[in-house]
């Protein structure tokens, strides 16, 4: 009898697993669950998954079971939780991440292992938080120096950028979250970001601004892209027929979903036709106010369904952008399996502490000042406002509630202890110091500073002190390393060029310690016998710089761009056009931004792309190739021994340029088209290998419409730096 009801009860239940609908069924496959799922939405609900229903987040299909996605940024630790339509903190006590740090540091670790680390690690806090879009990272290259952002980015070069994205977007996917790769493309300033009309060439733009982007595509499988806020060809990134339907869509078959810039739309008509899947943000200035249910009114709401109920829009096209918002959603909210994360976790600041101090960069250490001995140095002086100076807050769309943030000065002191007396003076201050201003750039306090009477004070101290520690830079208010706007010029804010003038005269044994996500200039650069970048490092920076400082860590470093003596030296303001005329920019230096113009032009820099010094020394053997010509499809392996030759274990970036010798187009001097970061033990040697194909090799011929290497003679140049090559091999393309 038993027996029977069981049986029966399960023939009951049979037709219910048999009518599982696919898009539920996580076994069955992408394509077959994103048909299934579309051919069951009416209009209204495609129409919906469109477009924001709050600040950060847009609506599923709740008849459906679809879920709604929730976006946060990015890109160096999710963001604080807002209210549903500002951008206001909710206050919320749950929210409190961890801060990795910029991702111009993640850049100067030169090391991918570590973007793995990076990726794995904010994947997880993004996942724990339950967003399953990120959005970030950025690869927006650095042609500027006075870029507000480029702090968020990865550097001047497009290899670079292209070989630490790759990973980072893998891992944080991993997590059933996906990246959202910004922005694309061209939003290389601030300055008139939102209507700024870029005219640059073909080849540049292949070449030099879309590589790292194709990389995040087609080999880091990005699931999501955020539109820029600028123009080219005389329309908004962010449905820009060409970029988006012609080369990321088309060219590149990218299948996920295009999301827009937060109040980067500007056409529904556009919208529609020129390739945008997700609408975020209208309706505001972009930044600070937002308007309550305007949602409804978005150019991919009410129009557009408006549009699409007359016969006047195709729903093929519709679904088309359907398909990629489900897409999204089955590989993320309903993919078929999924970890939990894990948010604030001591893991992930020893995640965030070992990135940093594999990008703090030793740029210059004349007279061993660093790393500084704690058996000879009784009193050290810290001097600076960025050794106090919180910098996880501020900066615009990445500022971060961290969880904790390790200053310079508790970082340098805990490390000290009692070996040695650390005592503090601020030697300069910015105006806008406390947050509110920092978050509110409109309304910077007015304080009066008398900075000769700070100066005064810290250069008396130094004269008491057996090290000195300068800890400035930039700082993440407006007008600095700041969304919003540029910086004004090259030089150091706050004077402090003066103080570190006085500071290196007034005691021998003082290292300049630059925070910043930009190029600085260094007047005083003969005078300092010690300088370090150490960008902005997130929860534990000053663990990370002290680890540095004292030599617990050996610096590894290498400049992701370069620093140039003078603002004119920088290819974006030789030729004058930057940052336009309000209403195009011209990309006059074509392909040669960053070092590729310095070479070109023959200009020394200050510090050089690539550059980055050690505790130790490494001496580079002579380069061979195994075989003096390549034809097409083969490869050519490049080998060099790299010996330690000091005292201590280190670990080298050795890079690879390639030159042209000649060829139809003009090329730059020479291009990165590897680098390997190895680690070696005092006196260890290893041989360094290289493999390269005809990508290494080619351009693009805008003539054409196509990459293209030709025949010839090239030169494989392998260095330390993109202005210290230690050795040259020549070889032939077939
Ligand atoms: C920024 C984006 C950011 C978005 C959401 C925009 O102002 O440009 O990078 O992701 O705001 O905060």
């Amino acid at each position: 009898m038993k027996r029977l009801f069981i049986l029966l009860l399960c023939a009951a239940a049979l037709p219910l697993f048999a009518q599982t609908p696919v898009y539920l069924n996580p076994a069955a496959a992408l394509e077959d669950r994103v048909e299934d799922a579309l051919q069951r939405m009416t209009l209204e609900e495609k129409v919906a998954m469109l477009h924001a229903q709050s600040k950060f987040s847009s609506p599923g299909v709740p008849r459906l079971g679809i879920p709604e996605n929730w976006t946060s940024d990015g890109p160096h630790g999710v963001r604080v939780e807002v209210m549903w339509d500002e951008w206001y903190g909710a206050n919320w006590t749950n929210d409190s991440c961890i801060a990795f740090p910029a991702l111009t540091a993640l850049a100067a670790s030169w090391n991918p292992e570590m973007a793995v680390l990076y990726g794995k690690s904010i994947g997880e806090e993004a996942r724990y938080r339950n967003k399953n879009v990120l959005l970030g990272p950025g690869v927006n290259i650095y042609r500027t120096p006075l870029n507000g952002r480029n702090f968020e980015y990865m550097g001047e070069d497009p290899f670079l950028a292209a070989q630490m994205v790759v990973p980072y977007i893998q891992e944080v996917q991993k997590n059933g979250v996906a990246a959202c790769v910004k922005h694309f493309a061209l939003n290389n300033q601030e300055v008139d970001r939102d209507h700024i009309n870029v005219q640059v060439s073909d080849r540049a733009l292949h070449e030099i601004y879309l590589p790292a982007f194709k990389a995040a595509v087609q080999q880091g499988g990005a699931w999501a892209i955020m539109g820029a806020y600028n123009q080219y060809r005389n329309q908004h990134c962010c449905h820009n027929r060409y970029l988006l339907n012609d080369i990321l869509k088309r060219d590149w078959g990218f299948d996920g979903a295009v999301i827009s810039d937060w109040g980067g739309v500007h056409n529904t008509g556009q919208a529609i036709a020129n390739g945008l899947d997700m609408e975020f943000g209208t309706w505001t200035n972009g930044m600070d106010w937002g308007k309550s249910d305007a949602y409804s009114h978005y150019y991919l709401a009410q129009p557009y369904l408006q549009l699409l109920k007359s016969g006047q829009a195709d729903e093929a096209v519709l679904n088309d952008k359907v398909r990629r918002i489900l897409r999204l959603v089955f590989r993320t909210t309903m993919a078929p399996s999924r970890p939990y994360g894990s948010f604030g976790t001591q893991e992930h600041a020893g995640a965030g502490r070992r990135i940093a101090e594999e990008g703090i960069v030793l740029l210059q250490n004349n007279r061993n000042v660093l790393p500084v001995d704690l058996s000879k140095t009784k009193n050290i002086l810290v001097a600076g406002e960025n050794a106090v100076k919180r910098m996880t807050v501020g900066g615009g769309s990445s500022s971060l509630k961290a969880k904790y943030e390790v200053s310079p000065l508790a970082g340098i002191r805990a490390r000290a202890g009692n070996a040695a007396r650390v005592t503090y003076v601020k030697g300069y201050e910015s105006p806008a110091e406390r947050e509110q201003d920092v978050q509110d750039a409109k309304n910077p306090q007015t304080k009066n500073i008398d900075a000769k009477a700070l100066r005064d004070e810290a250069v008396n101290a130094a004269k008491q002190a057996d090290v000195v520690l300068f800890i400035g830079g930039l700082n993440k208010n407006a007008g600095q390393d700041c969304e919003g706007a540029d910086r004004a010029g090259l030089e150091l804010p706050y004077e402090q060029d003066l103080l570190i003038a006085e500071l290196v005269k007034a005691n021998p044994n003082t290292a300049v310690i630059i925070l910043s996500g930009n190029a600085v200039a260094m007047p005083w650069v003969a005078q300092a016998p010690a300088i370090v970048e150490a960008w902005y490092n997130g929860t534990e920076a000053g663990n990370a710089l002290a680890a540095v400082l004292f030599g617990d860590v050996n610096p590894s470093g290498k400049l992701p761009f370069t620093f140039p003596v003078r603002l004119q030296d920088n290819s974006a303001h030789a030729a004058g056009e930057y940052p336009g005329d309000g209403r195009d920019v011209i990309y006059r230096d074509d392909i040669f931004a960053g070092y590729r113009w310095l070479d070109k032009e023959k200009i020394k820099p200050l510090f050089a792309f690539g550059h980055g010094l050690s505790y130790t020394t490494f001496q580079y053997g002579k380069a061979a190739a195994d075989k003096s010509s390549i034809a097409a499809g083969e490869t050519l392996t490049i080998t060099l021994p790299v010996k330690n030759t000091g005292a201590r274990a280190g670990a080298e970036v050795v890079q690879l340029y390639i030159s042209d010798k000649k060829s139809s187009l003009p090329r730059p001097p020479k291009e990165l088209k590897g680098f390997k970061k190895i680690r070696l033990n005092a006196g260890e040697e290893q041989t360094v290998t290289f493999t390269i194909d005809r990508t290494a090799l080619h351009f693009y011929d805008d003539a054409k419409g196509a990459w293209t290497a030709e025949p010839g003679e090239f030169e494989a140049h392998i260095g330390s730096s993109s202005a210290d090559i230690r050795d040259t091999v020549t070889f032939y393309l077939k």
